[in-house]
């Protein structure tokens, strides 16, 4: 039997270490949180999508009854940013959280289904997405590209 490590790489940054293009995304995000419609789990996401043209594209998590139903602000945001701006690639994200009536801001970093969706929009524009997660006391972990969460991918082994 041989053992298989896997190694990420994970940065984690004050706020003073971001650069502007990074403070202003996460700004982004943290605004659209506002908007998330979470009447069942309270947790309130913002994600906001830089594309290498410039352009920003920005959602919040919106829920449903059906609990299922409902869908993560990453996906709702790089969905609309595959079918607005086919021509170009994501390059940078922003993900926010934010549980209702607290005003300090959650960690979060993006669930399973949408590391898979990150992961089909990298290979897509063959291109890795620097994804920014802000986490309690103004802290971001930095991660580039969706291999350093998703270890042993499905299309890894499948090729
Ligand atoms: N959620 C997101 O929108 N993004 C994440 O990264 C984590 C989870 C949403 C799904 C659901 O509406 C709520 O947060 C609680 O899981």
């Amino acid at each position: 039997m041989k053992k298989i490590e896997s190694h990420s790489i994970i940065e984690e940054l004050l706020p003073a270490e971001l650069d502007h293009i990074e403070q202003a995304l996460l700004s982004r995000a943290q605004t659209i949180s506002k908007n998330a419609y979470a009447p069942y789990s309270g947790f309130h996401v913002g994600a906001a999508v830089l594309l290498e043209n410039g352009e920003v594209i920005q959602s919040s998590n919106q829920e449903n009854v059906s609990f299922p139903t409902g869908v993560c602000a990453e996906r709702l945001a790089l969905g609309y940013a595959g079918a607005n701006y086919p021509a170009h690639a994501p390059v940078m994200m922003a993900i926010v959280a934010q549980r209702g009536g607290e005003e300090e801001w959650a960690g979060v970093s993006p669930c399973g289904i949408c590391r898979q969706t990150i992961n089909e929009v990298e290979n897509r524009f063959q291109k890795p997405i620097t994804l920014l997660m802000l986490q309690p006391n103004g802290i971001v972990l930095r991660t580039k590209g969706i291999s350093q969460l998703l270890p042993l991918k499905f299309d890894d082994l499948n090729s």
